[in-house]
C-alpha cells in the first residue's frame, strides 16, 4: 500500500480513464492510475515519449487512450528544453514490445506528427520511489515565489524576499506544477496583499492560500467543494507553518454563503465551474477588491473577460502561461 508523503500523487479521476487525464486542469504532472493497487509485479516497463513541437493535445488523447486500453500503472509529464516529454508505466509483459511502433502508428492514422522519440525501459521496483520523486523539483514561479516539496527546499537558492511554498505532493490538487497555479501564484505576487483577508475559492492542497499568507496577508479562507482536500490542506499549512488561525478551510459547494466582505478572491478553477459563481463574488469582497483568476483557455479570454464586466469587474491587468490565461481585475463602484 502506498502512503502519501511520499511523492506520490493520487488522482481519484482517474477511475474514468477514457477521460482527457493529460491535459484535464484536475490532473498534477504525476498521476498512478487505479491499477497501481493492485499490481505485485517488481518489474515495470518504462514508456518515454517525446512529444513533437506545437499542440499536443491530440496527442495526449492518444496516450490516455493507450493507457486505459494496456492498464498503466502511472504517468507524468514533463516540459524540458525539448518540448513536452511523457513517462507511461506498465507492468511489465503488460504492452508488447513492439508499442513504439503501435504508437506512432496510431499518430500516422490520427492525422499527426510522429512522436520525436519513443523508448522502452525496464524499472527495478525499488528504484520507483526516487523515480518518482525526482520530478518534484523546485520551481521558480515568478521573481519572489518558489514552489518546493518537503525533501528539495535546501536547494533553493534564496535571497531576501523570496518566499518558498512547501508543498507535500499529494491528492488534492495544487503541487504547483500545473500552469494555471503557477500563472495564479505570478498574478498574486503582483497584487499588495499586506493586512488583507483572502477567499481562495476552490483552495485544493491551499498552495494559493499559502501564498497570500506568506506574501503577507493577515488571514485567507479556503473553499473547496471537495472534502477530499482536508487532509492535503492540512498537510501543508503544517509544512509551512502557516496556522489555523491564518488559514481556514472550509469544504462546502455553497461558497458564498462564506463570511465576508473579503479584500481579495483568488480563483483558479476551469471556466465553467467559476463562470456561474462569478456574478456572486461581488456579494463577498468589499468595495474595490481586488479579484485574482485563471483556469481559462487563453482562447477563452474574450467570454471570460467580458463575464468578469457584466459581474461588476474592471480588469486592470492580465497574463497567460502556456495556453492557459489569468487576470487581475478591481470591484467597480456602485
Ligand atoms: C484547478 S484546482 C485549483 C487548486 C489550487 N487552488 C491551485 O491553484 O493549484 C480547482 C479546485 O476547485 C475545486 N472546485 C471545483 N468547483 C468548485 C466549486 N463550485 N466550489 C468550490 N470548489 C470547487 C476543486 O475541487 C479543486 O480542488
Amino acid at each position: 500500500m502506498i502512503s502519501r508523503g511520499e511523492g506520490w500523487v493520487f488522482n481519484r479521476n482517474l477511475e474514468h480513464l477514457s477521460g482527457r487525464f493529460f491535459t484535464s486542469v484536475l490532473a498534477p504532472a504525476l498521476v498512478l492510475t487505479p491499477e497501481f493497487a493492485t499490481v505485485t509485479t517488481d518489474r515495470w516497463t518504462k514508456l518515454r515519449i517525446c512529444a513533437p513541437k506545437g499542440p499536443t493535445e491530440a496527442h495526449e488523447e492518444l496516450l490516455a487512450a493507450f493507457v486505459a486500453q494496456f492498464e498503466g500503472c502511472g504517468l507524468a509529464e514533463t516540459d524540458t528544453h525539448e518540448g513536452r516529454e511523457w513517462q507511461l508505466y506498465f507492468e511489465e509483459g503488460e504492452i508488447p514490445p513492439e508499442a513504439p511502433q503501435l504508437l506512432q502508428n496510431r499518430a500516422r492514422e490520427a492525422g499527426l506528427a510522429p512522436f520525436r522519440d519513443i523508448t522502452t525501459e525496464t524499472v527495478e521496483r525499488e528504484n520507483w520511489h526516487d523515480g518518482w520523486r525526482q520530478y518534484f523539483k523546485p520551481v521558480q514561479v515568478s521573481r519572489r515565489i518558489w514552489v518546493a516539496p518537503p525533501w528539495e527546499t535546501e536547494s533553493i537558492h534564496k535571497v531576501a524576499d523570496t518566499v518558498v511554498l512547501v508543498i507535500e505532493p499529494g491528492m488534492a490538487f495544487g503541487t504547483g506544477t500545473h500552469a494555471t497555479t503557477q500563472l495564479c501564484l505570478s498574478l498574486l505576487e503582483t497584487v499588495d496583499l499586506a493586512g488583507r483577508s483572502v477567499l481562495d475559492v476552490g483552495t485544493g492542497s491551499g498552495i494559493l492560500a499559502i501564498a497570500c499568507i506568506k506574501l503577507g496577508a493577515k488571514d485567507v479562507v479556503g473553499v473547496d467543494n471537495d472534502p477530499d482536500v482536508e487532509e492535503n490542506f492540512g498537510d501543508n499549512l503544517r509544512l509551512n507553518s502557516v496556522g489555523i488561525d491564518q488559514a481556514e478551510l472550509q469544504v462546502k459547494s455553497e461558497w458564498d454563503e462564506t463570511a465576508g466582505p473579503f479584500d481579495v478572491i483568488v480563483c483558479n478553477m476551469l471556466s465553467r465551474e467559476f463562470l456561474p459563481l462569478l456574478p456572486k463574488f461581488p456579494d463577498v469582497l468589499a468595495r474595490n477588491g481586488v479579484l485574482v483568476l485563471s483556469g481559462f483557455l487563453k482562447e477563452e479570454q474574450p467570454e471570460v473577460e467580458s463575464a468578469v464586466k457584466v459581474a461588476g469587474f474592471e480588469t486592470v491587468h492580465h497574463s497567460d502561461n502556456l495556453e492557459w490565461a489569468g487576470l487581475v481585475a478591481r470591484r467597480r463602484h456602485g
